[in-house]
C-alpha cells in the first residue's frame, strides 16, 4: 500500500472475486480446440451466444466511417446523432408514455462509469445509498471509488414466511428497517439503487413494487437509480421499466440506466447511457464526461446499431432470444439433473442456485471452500458472498454461453460436487 493515497488502499484492498475470476479466465482461456484444458468462466456474465450475429453486423461498411467531427473533441453529453438515436430507442423498447427527449441524455464508456459520475454529481461523500441484497456489489466500487458513497443493505433471504411471500422477496418494510439501520449507523442515506431485472436474483420486479420504491423514496427525498442493462434479455415475464411510467413521484430525483453491454452482448465496446429529467444532473454529467467519454467512432457504431431496427427486430432479437432461452435450458436441466435447484428463469442471462445442500459446513467458509474446489477444477460460478447474500450456499452461473461450454461447466460441477457432502436441505426454492 506504500505509496497509495488512503481512498487508493481502500481501493486495492476490496477483494473482488468477479476481477479475480475474469483474471484467472483471462490467463488461461478454456477453448475447445486450441486449449480444452482452460479456465471455463460461467462466473462473468457475457452474453455469447450471438457473437457470430453481432460480427456480421458490426463488420458491415457502414459501421465504418469517419468524418472529421468524430475524431475531434465532440459535444461531452455524446455525439447528437447517438442521444437522438438512444432517445427513439428507449421511447420505444421502454414503452415510454412520451416521446423521450435527446437532451436528457447521457453517453458514457460503460454503465460502470455511468454510475461512478452520477454518484459524485448526486450524493456527498459518507453518504449512503440504500440497496437489497444479494446485488452486483461492483457497485459499490462505482459509487464508492471516487464519491465516497457507502452501501447501507437491505438483507433479504430464501425463507418463505408471513413477511416474506417469496424467496428474497423485497418489501418496503425491509426498506424501512434499512433506512432506520443507515440511522443507527450515523450514515445519511440519499439513494436508493436497484437494478431491475435484478443481478443476480434474476428477478423482475413487478409494476406495483417499483411503484412502492419510487413513492418511498420520494419520501425520505432520496435519488432513485434504476439500473436496467439487463431490461432486453427478459423472457416469458412482462418487464416495466421504469421510463414507462406517467407520473414519476420525483422526476427529478429518478435516474434510469441502460448500456449496450449485455442486451446486444457488447461489454468490450463501452457503451452506457442515463436518462435522467433533472437539468442540473445532465449539466454536472456533461462535465463528468470528460473523464468518461466515448470515442466518436465508437458512438457512431452504436448509433448505426440502434437506428438499424429492421435488423434488430426481425434478426437479432428473435435468435439472441431462441438462443438465450435453448442455453439457459441447456443449464439449468444439467443443474436439475445434479439436484440443484434455481430460482427465476426470466433473466436470459444467469440463473440463481442454490449449492447449500453441498457446503462442506453452512458457513460462509463452507462457501469459499465449495468455490475453492470449483476453481482447483478450473471453473468458475460466483459464490453468493460476492454479491453480499446474507445466506451462504447461493451461486449466480452465466446461462449465455454456447452449448459446449455448458457441457464442459456441468461435468465439472458433477466432478466436484460427486466428491462432497450432500445434505438433506429443504429449499423454499419455487
Ligand atoms: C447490474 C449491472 N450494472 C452495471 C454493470 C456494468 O456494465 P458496463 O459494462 O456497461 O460498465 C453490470 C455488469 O455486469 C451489471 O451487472
Amino acid at each position: 500500500m506504500e505509496n497509495l493515497s488512503v481512498r487508493g488502499a481502500k481501493i486495492v484492498s476490496q477483494t473482488d472475486l468477479l476481477e479475480q475470476a475474469l483474471g484467472m479466465f483471462l490467463q488461461d482461456p478454456y477453448d475447445q480446440q486450441c486449449n480444452p484444458q482452460g479456465f471455463v468462466n460461467v462466473g462473468v456474465t457475457e452474453n455469447k451466444v450471438c457473437f457470430d450475429l453481432l460480427k456480421e453486423r458490426l463488420t458491415r461498411p457502414d459501421m465504418n466511417y469517419l468524418d472529421s467531427s468524430l475524431l475531434g473533441y465532440n459535444n461531452l453529453a455524446g455525439i447528437r446523432s447517438l442521444r437522438e438515436e438512444a432517445a427513439r430507442f428507449l421511447t420505444d423498447y421502454c414503452r415510454s408514455p412520451v416521446p423521450l427527449n435527446p437532451n436528457n441524455i447521457i453517453i458514457m464508456n460503460g454503465c460502470s462509469s455511468i454510475l461512478c459520475a452520477l454518484s459524485a454529481v448526486i450524493c456527498n461523500p459518507g453518504d449512503g445509498f440504500l440497496t437489497p441484497t444479494p446485488y452486483y456489489s461492483r457497485i459499490a466500487l462505482y459509487t464508492g471509488a471516487y464519491s465516497g458513497l457507502q452501501p447501507v443493505y437491505v438483507p433479504l433471504n430464501s425463507q418463505v414466511t408471513e413477511n416474506n411471500g417469496h424467496p428474497f422477496e423485497l418489501t418496503m418494510q425491509k426498506l424501512e428497517e434499512g433506512m432506520e439501520k443507515g440511522k443507527q449507523k450515523g450514515i445519511r442515506v440519499t439513494a436508493l439503487i436497484l437494478t431491475n431485472p435484478q443481478n443476480p436474483l434474476g428477478e423482475v420486479y413487478p409494476l406495483h413494487l417499483i411503484k412502492e420504491c419510487l413513492e418511498f423514496a420520494s419520501r425520505y427525498k432520496l435519488h432513485v437509480i434504476l439500473d436496467e442493462i439487463y431490461m432486453l434479455s427478459v423472457m416469458d415475464t412482462e418487464f416495466t421499466s421504469v421510463l414507462s411510467f406517467h407520473d414519476l413521484p420525483d422526476p427529478e430525483r429518478t435516474h434510469f440506466i441502460w448500456g449496450l453491454s449485455k442486451d446486444f452482448g457488447m461489454n468490450g465496446l463501452r457503451i452506457g447511457i442515463l436518462y435522467t429529467e433533472n437539468k442540473h444532473v445532465v449539466n454536472s454529467m456533461s462535465r463528468m464526461a470528460t473523464f468518461h467519454q466515448c470515442s466518436g467512432p465508437t458512438q457512431h457504431m452504436a448509433y448505426q446499431f440502434l437506428q438499424d431496427r429492421d435488423w434488430l427486430e426481425n434478426v437479432f432479437f428473435p435468435t439472441n432470444k431462441e438462443l438465450l432461452r435453448n442455453s439457459q435450458t441447456t443449464l439449468v436441466t444439467g443443474l436439475e439433473e445434479l439436484r440443484i435447484p434455481v430460482i427465476h428463469r426470466s433473466t436470459g442471462m444467469y440463473v440463481w442456485a442454490d449449492f447449500r445442500k453441498f457446503l462442506p459446513s453452512q458457513t460462509f467458509e463452507g462457501e469459499m471452500e465449495l468455490w475453492q474446489r470449483f476453481i482447483s477444477e478450473k471453473l468458475c460460478i460466483t459464490p453468493g458472498k460476492t454479491f453480499e447474500c446474507c445466506e451462504p450456499g447461493w451461486f449466480r452461473l452465466t446461462t449465455s454461453l454456447p452449448d459446449h461450454i455448458l457441457q464442459v461447466c456441468l461435468e465439472k460441477l458433477k466432478k466436484v460436487l460427486q466428491c462432497g457432502p450432500q445434505l438433506n436441505i429443504t429449499s423454499n426454492s419455487k
